[in-house]
């Protein structure tokens, strides 16, 4: 781990959350550590010729949840934080706090470079700051492509909802804004990584909740359905909100890029209706820059930034309310 990194770590946490954030990093789903690679491009349609680079920036393969390292304990510690808090209710209140879209004003670069004081905890893959992890992104599925701009800008914002971190947001922890998202008011699926922790999470004792369809209806659509709270549902909710022209597999992917046991395992399709099932395959094609981007390739900021920009014009306002 760099020193650099460390630094923006220890000045964007508070003082209690030391034994969290020490080895953070280690790995994020087992929902995706039992899918190898060929498994992955045989299941997506329409790989392309993006080349995946073997190893993450600390020289192990992605997602990797068995190696030992300092970093296993801190995602566990994360992972029975997340588990247990995000309830049905938890949800409901983080989204009369934050939908309101009243703590400040600013453009999509602004939140860009804001972001970029922060490294994601939950991340086994990743340790560097978020901007360069947005642009690998969007550069990737520009790579690959190329005619499809909406998509690139789609890799440059994907993860800007994680700004919830940042005190103008109230500084909110970590396990209310990364990490995987699932449904909340139906039953845990166990292919949600570290789903033992969900034995104490009050939700799995309601009746009202712990059945397979909970308050849902088969097919209703993961529009009507209720996800735990982080950054990608509140930065799917700032992209409508204010108005981005942006096509609907982008929103779709913003909104469900961290619903890992959806993507990667399966579980929960019977609440999918047919424009999800529409949805899909962009889902799975994004999931493979976001997942394989996290490599040692740097980004030229500076150089990257005037095409963004023009894209940032095209498909948003100047100013977002968030
Ligand atoms: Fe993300
Ligand atoms: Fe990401």
């Amino acid at each position: 781990m760099g020193l650099a990194v460390d630094v923006v770590k220890h000045t964007c946490r508070s003082s209690g959350d030391d034994e969290m954030w020490h080895g953070m990093n280690q790995s994020l789903a087992i929902a995706a550590s039992d899918h190898d690679e060929g498994s992955l491009q045989a299941a997506r349609g329409f790989m392309t010729a993006f080349d995946m680079p073997k190893l993450n920036t600390f020289g192990q393969a992605f997602r990797n949840y068995d190696a030992e390292s300092e970093r296993q304990a801190g995602v566990e510690a994360f992972y029975r934080q997340n588990h247990i808090q995000q309830t049905f209710s938890f949800v409901q209140q983080m989204r009369s706090k934050h939908l309101q879209l009243n703590k400040t004003v600013m453009s999509i670069w602004d939140c860009c470079e804001l972001l970029n004081q922060f490294v994601d905890e939950s991340d086994p893959d990743l340790d560097e700051p978020q901007i360069e992890h947005l642009l690998q992104t969007a550069e990737a599925i520009r790579k690959d492509h190329p005619d499809e701009d909406w998509f690139h800008l789609t890799g440059l914002i994907h993860d800007l909802g994680k700004v919830l971190l940042h005190p103008t947001f109230g500084a909110e922890p970590q396990y209310s804004v990364v990490g995987d998202t699932f449904p909340v008011g139906c039953a845990f699926d166990p292919a949600i990584v570290h789903a033992e922790y969900f034995r104490d999470n009050p939700d799995s004792q309601n009746v009202l909740y712990n059945s397979k369809l909970g308050i849902y209806k088969e097919g209703c659509g993961l529009d009507n359905v209720m996800m735990s709270w982080g950054h990608d549902e509140y930065m799917y909710q700032v992209m409508k909100s204010n108005n981005t022209t942006l096509p609907p597999q982008a929103l779709f992917i913003v909104r469900y890029h961290s619903f890992y046991s959806l993507h990667r395992s399966g579980a929960y399709t019977h609440l999918l209706n047919d424009s999800d099932h529409q949805m899909l395959p962009w889902l799975k094609e994004f999931n493979k820059y976001d997942l394989y981007s996290k490599s040692k390739v740097r980004a030229d900021v500076e150089k990257l930034k005037p095409y963004y920009l023009s894209l940032i014009h095209k498909y948003f306002p100047n100013e977002l309310h968030w």
